[in-house]
């Protein structure tokens, strides 16, 4: 039987995940019973895990940072999903936001304005100007945004909140754990944030009466989980944000902001590849001390105190990973025996809905969702039913099933559903929210009509054409 695969998924889901007479349950929810109500594939989240990962991750960087007031903004790409955001919004959280899109999610599940961030690049002057409006903070990217912002505040008649993105270069011999990329490369190459050279130029925003400019920021990514690169990049940030305050004839950030690219402690990150196995990555409580403990370096090297300043955080991965399933049927087992045996799980999901299987070389824990009580294991590739090569697990040990059984790719909940395309036409899974013994449907799976709404036909192509000339 599929030990390793079960006890990873049921034992390391924090009491997520459980079995009763080999049942799946999520919460107080048989998994199964949902697939009846809901159909597969279907993604699960479960609301009281959520809840739990905010308030640990929270409760982490307090006791890290005990100097000041922590704010956690998890990034909304991880999930955008409504109801997912109306839970955060409830426990307090902000939000880190790239575009229109988001910063209307944040607006509808009711995150308090001050707590949002509209990050990214190539912002567009209508959605910096709708962020100045509500009262959200804009993080620039580049000097081009002070000026929209400038005009925006102008427009709306309110002053901008602006944070300035840092891009702090941390010389290492280190690599990307999963693909080998070495990591200062990907520092020195990375788009997001101000280039050193126009700091300075940065710096008129101080100013300019229509704008306030309150932070610094960066995002460190999710390159390692070495805790000797993340403690000497922090530290590296705390020094350049002291460069920023000597430039700035002695400005100082009333908040500073770590970003996200903390790893989830059962990440399948990387772990496609067989020959590659992955450290077991830092608990958040780790991550927390060693990231506050060198910005803290960092900073006071550059003569800049910390006390009484705000420290923000913006999980992704490390929040919503270990907050969902996926479930799949098996629609079909297929067997050769030459050229060498071999058999195939084949599945009515696809990388496409698990995108961070090829986008990041993931391995989500796949396990059955009813164990049978007899049987031997049998090793299976699980596949995916669109047409690229859509492996979901290589080599995966699971019992004999049949069609019509269930998988539950476990810990999939963060940019999962998010990146999903609809190649071969494939309509996206629904996600259920899960409280207990309730379940709740957030968002609704796509049919083949919300795929072909955007199409139309020009006049003269309105008519088929029977016996056309070649
Ligand atoms: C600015 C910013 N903050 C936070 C995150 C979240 O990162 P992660 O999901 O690795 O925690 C990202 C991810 O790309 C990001 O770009």
């Amino acid at each position: 039987m599929s030990e390793s695969y079960d006890a990873d998924a049921v034992a390391l889901s924090d009491g997520m995940l459980r079995r009763e007479s080999g049942r799946l349950l999520i919460e107080d929810v048989p998994v199964d019973a949902l697939v009846e109500r809901f159909s597969a594939p279907l993604f699960v989240l479960s609301e009281s895990t959520l809840r739990r990962q905010a308030r640990r991750i929270r409760a982490a960087f307090e006791r890290a940072w005990p100097q000041g007031e922590v704010l956690v903004l998890p990034a909304v790409k991880a999930n955008p999903v409504l109801a997912l955001q109306r839970v955060l919004a409830q426990e307090g959280m902000g939000a880190d936001l790239v575009g229109a899109g988001e910063l209307e999610v944040a607006v509808r599940a009711g995150i308090d304005p001050a707590l949002i961030s509209l990050n990214g690049t190539g912002k567009d002057r209508a959605t910096i100007e709708r962020a100045v409006a509500l009262g959200a903070r804009v993080t620039i990217d580049d000097v081009r945004e002070i000026e929209l912002s400038a005009a925006a505040a102008c427009a709306v008649g309110k002053q901008a909140n602006l944070r300035i993105r840092l891009r702090p270069y941390y010389e290492t011999d280190a690599r990307m754990e999963a693909f080998g990329t070495p990591i200062a490369d990907v520092y020195g190459t990375y788009k997001s944030g101000v280039p050193y050279d126009d700091l300075a130029e940065a710096g008129r925003a101080l100013s300019a009466p229509e704008l306030r400019v309150t932070g610094v920021m960066m995002h460190m990514g999710r390159y390692t989980t070495d805790l000797s690169v993340i403690g000497g990049y922090s530290r590296r940030f705390g020094e350049l944000t002291a460069e920023v305050s000597d430039l700035w004839g002695g400005w100082t950030p009333d908040t500073i902001d770590v970003g996200g690219g903390f790893a989830p402690q059962i990440d399948g990150f990387g772990r496609a590849d067989p020959s590659f196995i992955p450290p077991v990555p830092p608990s958040i409580e780790r991550y927390a001390e060693v990231v506050c403990e060198n910005l803290t370096k960092g900073l006071t090297s550059g003569g800049i105190g910390v006390e009484g300043r705000t420290l923000e955080v913006e999980p992704g991965r490390a929040l919503f990973g270990p907050c969902g399933i996926h479930v799949a049927t098996l629609l079909n087992v297929k067997r050769q025996t030459q050229p060498f045996p071999f058999t195939w799980y084949e599945t009515d999901t696809t990388q496409l809905f698990l995108s961070e299987i090829p986008d990041e070389a993931g391995r989500p824990p796949v396990t059955p969702v009813r164990l049978p009580e007899t049987g031997t294991a049998v090793d299976v590739r699980v596949v995916g039913r669109s047409c690229m090569s859509d492996v979901l697990a290589r080599t995966a040990t699971l019992p004999a099933m049949s069609a019509g059984d269930l998988l539950a790719f476990c810990f999939t909940g963060a940019y999962n559903d998010a990146n999903a395309s609809n190649l071969n036409l494939l309509p996206r899974p629904a996600t259920v929210l899960v409280n207990g013994a309730q379940a709740h449907l957030v968002r609704r799976a796509e049919s083949i009509e919300d795929l072909l709404v955007r199409d139309t036909l020009p006049d003269h192509l309105r008519h088929t054409f029977t016996g056309a000339a070649r």
